[in-house]
């Protein structure tokens, strides 16, 4: 490749300079002549003018024959060095088109399957449906109630942190009231979802869902009270003035944002801004946009609608019915017809998924971060690129990962702990709660979603072991693309079996 580069400027630069060498010498002649007619058209008489228009018609016509000849050259020779746009040493990157054809053809298959689909079954989409999925019975709404009840956790969580920052309790007690109150957040959605007959599935995981979210937040809600105590304590052993009221800044006279500090911010209004905020990480001072903006605020409602109607009716249209059609080749062990199903669950699997991230990570988010001047909007990043696992799980899901890296990943650190076995911990901690939001509104354990979290270990380290750039980022979509429909059609199998054929069963006997 090298060698290439210096030879092509090398044998271009030959062939200019013979081209400008006859240019130059041809300008030179043009230019004589051309001074030589004016300064001999004024200074010598009308013979000599004559002679000189001759001589100086002579040099512009060989000048002109010389020009043409040139141009013939240029028209003889229509190669230069260079390289094939697709090889890497041409340094060509602009596939924008080839981007475009590509989703050309996705629409066009998925235009496709869509038909087929509706061939094939109907029309699926049932809104009655939906509202079936959260209510089993129309006089009962236990998912409801779960939320609302929730309140009682963090009033209690802010009840032990007043009590804390006056001295009324110690340390001590402060954290055996917190670890019993967060132990509770746990513990008693569970008992509801499991013992309530008129829980759904879907009821259960949006409860759930809740409770991990205001367990995530009382966690660091906890946590920053407490290193503010610690500053306080520290800063009283050098300082004696009080911290326990707001600091305004002021420039010229003008407000110009209030800064709260501890324990200032231990009020109900400090406490309901932050859960209902879209983090999970708990500060004094959330950085705030200046205004709401309208045109921005509709978009997102208007997307969080439009995509929350797409993602119900491309479910219930697309992904059971394959789901359903599923059962029978895990019935009979047909490992080829499984590995089919597999990969036709898989479109429109990931169709949803990133459907999803859109509908969740942008529309809703900005919509309450715009409604409450809520100014970090880093919900996620570039995690399409993702060249490693690592990666992917560092930029897909940015309030999840600061917690775990703030609440969880550090702190153990701190603890002497080496790097991989905190690493190993935080995927724990995840794998958990990620077989708690499954395993309990399905009531089954069958660990698939633990064993799918924990494997993003040594995925991770084969990924960035054996493969890099473009390969490596094939890897982590391959990873997303078959290994979210492997434990779905885990699930739906074990809860078909368990549910539908065991009922079968019983009714034949
Ligand atoms: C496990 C996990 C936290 C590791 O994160 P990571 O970014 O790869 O970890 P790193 O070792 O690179 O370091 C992260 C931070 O710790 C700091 N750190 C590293 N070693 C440290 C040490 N010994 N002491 C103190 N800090 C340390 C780094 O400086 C870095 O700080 P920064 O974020 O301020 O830059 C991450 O992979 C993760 O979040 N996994 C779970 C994700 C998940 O389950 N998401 C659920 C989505 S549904």
């Amino acid at each position: 490749m090298g060698e290439r580069q210096e030879s092509g400027p090398l044998t271009n630069r030959k062939r200019r300079s013979t081209v400008s060498g006859g240019r130059v010498s041809l300008k030179g002649n043009s230019k004589s002549g051309g001074n030589g007619t004016s300064e001999n058209g004024h200074s010598h008489g009308g013979s000599k003018k004559a002679n000189d228009e001759k001589t100086t018609h002579s040099t512009t016509r060989s000048g002109k024959e010389k020009g043409r000849s040139d141009e013939g050259y240029e028209r003889l020779g229509c190669h230069k060095l260079q390289e094939s746009l697709l090889s890497s040493a041409s340094g060509y990157s602009n596939y924008r088109g080839i981007l475009n054809w590509c989703v050309v053809m996705l629409v066009l298959s998925n235009a496709r399957l869509f038909l087929e689909n509706l061939i094939k079954y109907g029309i699926l989409v049932d809104p009655i449906q939906i509202v079936s999925l959260f209510l089993k019975d129309p006089y009962s709404w236990p998912a409801p109630c779960l939320v609302i009840a929730s309140n009682i956790f963090s009033l209690s969580a802010l009840y032990i942190e007043k009590r804390l920052a006056v001295g009324s309790f110690s340390e001590k007690v402060g954290l055996m009231l917190h670890t019993m109150n967060l132990t509770i957040i746990l513990c008693f959605p569970v008992a509801v979802v499991w013992f309530v007959s008129s829980m759904t599935p879907v009821g259960g995981v949006f409860a759930l869902s809740i409770y991990t979210v205001l367990f995530l937040k009382l966690y660091s809600y906890k946590d920053v009270n407490k290193w503010c105590r610690e500053i306080r304590q520290a800063k009283a052993r050098t300082l004696s003035r009080s911290l326990s009221y707001p600091v305004v800044d002021k420039a010229n006279g003008e407000v110009l944002q209030t800064q709260v500090t501890y324990p200032g911010n231990l009020t109900l209004r400090d406490l309901y801004y932050f859960i209902f905020a879209p983090t999970l990480c708990y500060e004094l001072n959330f950085p705030r946009s200046p205004r709401i903006r309208k045109r921005f605020l509709l978009r997102r409602l208007f997307e969080m609608l439009f995509f929350m109607q797409l993602l119900i009716g491309l479910i219930q249209q697309w992904m059971v019915p394959t789901i359903q059609n599923s059962m029978k080749p895990f019935k009979d062990m047909d490992f080829s017809r499984i590995i089919e199903r597999l990969l036709k669950l898989a479109v429109p699997n990931h169709l949803i998924w990133l459907i999803f991230f859109y509908w969740f990570f942008h529309s809703t988010m900005n919509f309450v971060a715009e409604l409450m001047q809520f100014g970090d909007r880093e919900f996620y990043r570039d995690w399409w690129n993702s060249e490693t696992v690592t990666y992917f799980w560092q930029n897909w899901n940015i309030p999840v990962h600061k917690w775990c890296i703030r609440h969880f990943y550090k702190p153990i650190l701190k603890k002497g702990v080496n790097k991989w076995t905190a690493q190993t911990a935080v995927f724990f901690a995840s794998a958990f709660f990620h077989e708690y939001l499954v395993s309990i509104p399905l009531k089954m354990f069958r660990l698939w979603a633990f064993m799918g979290m924990m494997a993003q270990i040594p995925l991770a380290w084969l990924v960035g072991r054996f493969l890099t750039g473009n390969y490596g980022n094939a890897a982590v979509w391959i990873s997303l693309i078959i290994g979210q429909p492997i434990a779905i059609l885990m699930y739906f199998h074990d809860y078909y079996v368990l549910n539908y054929e065991e009922s079968q069963v019983a009714e034949v006997a």
